[in-house]
């Protein structure tokens, strides 16, 4: 035992051995391209597919984002007609901060000013508000305003030196005159402070009554508007809220042929109509699949995506899943010898649901399990969704309670659902 030579864990490199992986971004010089085939699959094809398929990006300009034209529409009407101050909420990864991005380049192309701060979770009231006004210049004062106030270059220089708040906020905002001001204001469901919270909600309240030309968008994920901001009955009639739903199914086929168009690459029906079906609403699972599919198409030297190339995509989507989530589906599923809680989760996952993703256990009843056409009894399915809100269970579930006494259900986990079907998919034919 003792005189046992340690093992190396890997065998030590030889001058001869493989190349060290390198990485595939393009050069950034443009004339050291010159040299590539002009051909759809060329060297850009990659970085093309890359720039069209942004899993862990929020879209930026309107060109690569899809549908959502109702809630681009009320965020419109909110600014320009209501003189309201928005909020847009929902589940993580649903396009909160694209939706965001894509309003504010629509905003600037008309005579807006957009200015955007992303929160932290130890973000103060003057943190935010300082950098904001540091970033509007004494030009959008009108002149009788300049005139009184000639050392001042920009709208910070307006507030005390010392500590300041909403009502000296408003104060130097009140000299807003000749632009009209967009602060997009994101996660701030980060943001622990209620005191931060209830600066804010002062802010606007304060900032309404004297019908300041500056909107707020405020965006972060929750369930519900006070949730977001805390509960502040009194700024209600000042505030449009916009709680952004899953996509439907038309949203996001545009959602995958607005990334053929940018990528150059085409998705066969099948396999189009398979990404949506496992996406079940979830811009981001829709955009993680289409990348990693065209990508196994890309390294069979194809342009069309086809159903070979989901299959890959798919283990490669098990591979690399959240822990978390991998973790918390095991709890649910751990132990069993006949697969039932297997089949619940897959009723669970594949039922309809509404536009939140709450579902009953009717609706789960509903399921198919197999093509058999093997389904969950009903009063099986309550006992059983109930206790995948058990943290022995993996709290799978979060159960709600609706007005008319209805018990619904939705994924504590926003990727729970897509999971599901991704690990099921082989065992249930859906692939
Ligand atoms: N309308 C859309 N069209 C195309 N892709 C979208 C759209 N909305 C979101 N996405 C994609 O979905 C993912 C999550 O979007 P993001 O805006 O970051 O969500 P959130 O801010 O709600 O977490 C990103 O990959 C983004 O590119
Ligand atoms: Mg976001």
């Amino acid at each position: 035992m003792g005189n046992a030579k340690p093992t190396p864990l890997r065998a030590a490199p030889t001058e001869s051995g493989d190349a060290l992986p390198q990485f595939k971004t393009p050069p950034l010089d443009p004339t050291a391209r010159r040299d590539r085939p002009n051909g759809p699959l060329d060297g850009d094809s990659q970085a093309k597919l890359w720039e069209a398929f942004t899993p862990t990006k929020p879209k930026r300009w309107s060109r690569y984002f899809a549908g959502r034209r109702w809630a681009i529409q009320r965020v419109i009407t909110a600014i320009e007609e209501e003189q309201a101050h928005v909020v847009i909420f929902g589940a993580r990864g649903i396009g909160k901060t694209s939706l965001a991005n894509v309003l504010a380049e629509s905003a600037s192309q008309v005579e807006y000013q957009v200015l955007r701060c992303p929160c932290s979770a130890d973000i103060t009231f003057e943190e935010i508000f300082r950098g904001f006004l540091r970033n509007l210049p004494s030009e959008f004062m009108d002149r009788s305003a300049r005139a009184k106030n000639p050392a001042v270059e920009h709208f910070e220089q307006l507030l005390p030196r010392g500590s300041f708040g909403p009502t000296e906020m408003t104060v130097a905002l009140s000299y807003l005159k000749l632009e009209h001001v967009i602060l997009i204001i994101d996660e701030f469901d980060r943001v622990n402070s209620d005191q931060l919270k209830n600066q804010l909600a002062e802010t606007i309240k304060n900032l309404s009554d004297i019908s300041a030309r500056i909107t707020f968008i405020v965006v972060g994920i929750a369930q519900n508007l006070d949730e977001l901001i805390g509960k502040h009955p009194s700024i209600q009639r000042h505030l449009v809220a916009v709680h952004l739903p899953l996509m439907e199914a038309p949203e996001l086929r545009a959602l995958i042929e607005v990334g053929e168009s940018a990528s150059g690459m085409h998705f066969d029906d099948a396999t189009r109509e398979s990404v949506v079906s496992f996406a079940k609403g979830l811009p981001y699972y829709a955009q993680l699949m289409c990348l990693y599919s065209g990508r196994h198409a890309l390294e069979r030297g194809s342009a069309a995506v086809e159903m070979q190339d989901l299959r890959e995509a798919m283990a490669q989507v098990l591979n690399e899943a959240d822990p978390v989530t991998a973790a918390m589906y095991d709890m649910a599923t751990q132990g069993e010898r006949n697969g039932f809680m297997t089949d619940v989760m897959f009723a669970a996952a594949r039922c309809r649901f509404d536009r939140f993703g709450a579902f009953t256990a009717t609706d789960a009843a509903d399921v198919s399990l197999d093509t058999d056409e093997r389904k969950l009894r009903e009063l099986t399915l309550h006992k059983a969704l109930s206790t995948l809100t058990l943290p022995q269970n993996g709290a799978v579930l979060e159960k709600h309670r609706t007005p008319s006494g209805t018990t619904k259900y939705t994924f504590q986990h926003q990727t729970m659902r897509q999971y599901i079907l991704v690990r099921q998919a082989r065992q249930r034919g859906l692939i």
